[in-house]
């Protein structure tokens, strides 16, 4: 193989992994219940091929579960939340949604409040509103 053809292939082989760092991590979803006065959060999450189920949160209780990304990179995980008589539902992860800033090192934190859902975002070093309930 000439020095060119071999450096292509270094080139191509350094994207495909780059690319496919989304594939390779083992990502983590957090839900926290930031709600005052002892509120509980119903929470269930879900993506096509897994149904996480309900689970109600106390105060400051974190639920939260790992998977790995399919190789189309179109994995999806979506969650109704409900507290007293608000409801909604969220998309919470998905390969478009920024997950350097908001997944960094493959972890996602969310935090319900009484205004909305927020998320952890790296860039910013603290929480962002994402979510107002409807
Ligand atoms: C907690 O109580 C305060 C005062 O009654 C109220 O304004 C607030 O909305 C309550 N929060 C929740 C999550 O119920
Ligand atoms: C995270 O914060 C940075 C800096 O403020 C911002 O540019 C970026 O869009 C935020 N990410 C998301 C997914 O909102």
């Amino acid at each position: 193989m000439s020095r060119y053809n071999s450096s292509v292939l270094l080139l191509l082989l350094a994207l495909a992994l780059s690319e496919s760092s989304v594939v390779l991590s083992k990502w983590h979803v957090h839900i926290v219940n930031g709600l005052s006065n002892n509120t509980i959060l119903n929470v269930h999450c879900q993506s096509k091929n897994d149904d996480l189920g309900w689970h109600a949160l106390a105060a400051e209780e974190d639920f939260n579960w790992a998977f790995h990304m399919n190789i189309f990179r179109t994995t999806l995980f979506f969650c109704y939340m409900q507290w007293k008589e608000v409801k909604g539902s969220f998309k919470v992860f998905s390969v478009d949604m920024g997950l350097h800033t908001i997944c960094y090192d493959s972890v996602c934190t969310y935090r319900a409040e009484e205004k909305g859902v927020y998320v952890y975002n790296e860039s910013m070093k603290g929480y962002l509103l994402v979510y107002l309930w409807p």
